[in-house]
């Protein structure tokens, strides 16, 4: 009941009282921390740029002034006429969330396993080719921005640092992301040099059996391998039929993949429930269904949209992955609802880099947590566990 005897000051003295004993209990002590942590990032960041760091898409306008043009429209591009580009993230548009109220809660624990390895967030970083382009430590800073966020790296076969040198830069936790040397036996030693050095899977990308169609990168005659230090390959030539004519996957591959590496094997770059199922068989422990950023087939399904019918044909017997188009919290709660295990995120590890090296990545997964967060807290749910296919509609 409210006294209306009451002053303002004994109001003031209300609410200070009300605050220590407030900040007494760990519970709220934890929330009000991490809250004002949070802002505090945010705005030493912003520090001498133009502008605050405070979503994705920040990342992206400042990321554009670091990064030479032509180099620019190789990260931001995608093939023909970038219908599966758009669709990625127009895609999350048509899927609405249904949000529970009054649930109980305080904080929600966002912390899970990828393949029994322990991450504080089920958002990881997608293999991507050539972070050289954005920073000069290149994957070095990206894994030791992973490792500030503990959470996973996906390192691309292409990396402008070498494998040994990525693992050794930071501990976050890594997988390797296989494209297939022309010669096998070459492949089998990367492989097993990742292993050695203490990779946790491999990642063999099914989608790339040649270079999608990437119209900017022919205007501006861009060249990836002029661009590129073949850091895991020492001594190789970046001829272009060594890597644009690569060893193209098949089924079979997997059975060889598991001749030469213990590691556990996931498969990139699946769109179907027919594939989904033919990787089961070939006893893969994940399945990343992707389509490349919209970088290979023009008009293939927005991996968001591809999700549920493999989610439905694999029914649980191994984890599966999304990545595509993920640029916000909902997007990843979204993608959670349908089944992701975790998501991965490509474009914005370049944004991170560009604008701040090893801390920018770590900031663009910090912004993408918050909001995650938020979206559970708000949608009634405080642990991954209860998120589930209801959480969505379709309009
Ligand atoms: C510049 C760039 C380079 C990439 N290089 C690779 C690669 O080496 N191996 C691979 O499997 N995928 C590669 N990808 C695809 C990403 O792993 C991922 O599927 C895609 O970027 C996800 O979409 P997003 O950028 O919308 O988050 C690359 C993507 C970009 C943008």
């Amino acid at each position: 009941m409210v006294n209306e005897n009451y002053t303002q000051k004994d109001g003031r003295r209300l609410f200070e009282e009300d605050k220590l004993r407030a900040l007494a209990d760990p519970e709220f002590r934890a929330i009000y921390e991490a809250e004002s942590s949070k802002k505090r990032t945010m705005a030493s960041i912003g520090k001498g740029t133009q502008m605050e760091l405070i979503n994705l898409s920040n990342y992206e306008t400042l990321a554009q002034n670091h990064i030479e043009p032509a180099a620019w429209d190789f990260i931001q591009g995608g093939s023909d006429d970038e219908v599966t580009l758009r669709a990625n993230h127009s895609a999350f548009e048509h899927i609405w969330l249904r949000p529970r109220m009054l649930v109980k809660g305080s904080t929600s624990n966002l912390s899970t396993t990828v393949l029994g390895t322990p991450v504080s967030m089920p958002i990881l970083l997608a293999p991507a080719a050539n972070h050289g382009l954005a920073h000069p430590e290149g994957e070095c800073a990206t894994a030791q921005g992973a490792a500030l966020a503990h959470t996973l790296m996906t390192v691309s076969t292409f990396s402008t640092r070498s494998l040994e040198d990525i693992a050794a830069s930071a501990n976050a936790p890594l997988w390797f992301q296989l494209y297939l040397y022309r010669n096998l036996e070459v492949s089998a030693w990367v492989v097993q040099r990742a292993g050695a050095a203490g990779y946790r899977a491999i990642v063999l990308t099914a989608d790339l059996p040649r270079l999608g169609n990437r119209e900017k990168d022919i205007r501006n005659n861009f060249s990836l391998l002029s661009h590129l230090d073949l850091a895991n390959f020492p001594g190789a030539e970046a001829e272009e039929n060594h890597y644009y004519i690569p060893f193209t996957p098949t089924w079979e591959t997997l059975d060889w993949l598991k001749t030469v590496t213990s590691l556990p094997i996931l498969l990139k770059g699946i769109l179907t429930a027919e594939d989904a199922l033919l990787a089961l068989e070939r006893g893969v422990s994940g399945i990343i269904v992707s389509n490349h950023g919209g970088r290979q087939l023009d008009s293939d399904i927005a991996s968001i949209d591809a999700l549920p019918e493999i989610v439905e044909a694999v029914a649980g017997r191994c984890e599966v992955y999304l990545d595509g188009g993920i640029r916000r919290g909902t997007d990843v709660l979204k993608a959670l609802a349908l089944g992701a295990r975790a998501v991965m995120v490509g474009r914005p590890i370049f944004w991170g880099l560009a604008v701040n090296g090893a801390e920018g990545v770590h900031h663009m997964l910090e912004i993408l947590r918050a909001e995650l967060e938020l979206a559970m807290i708000l949608s009634g749910h405080y642990s991954l566990d209860t998120i589930d296919r209801s959480l969505v509609k379709y309009i």
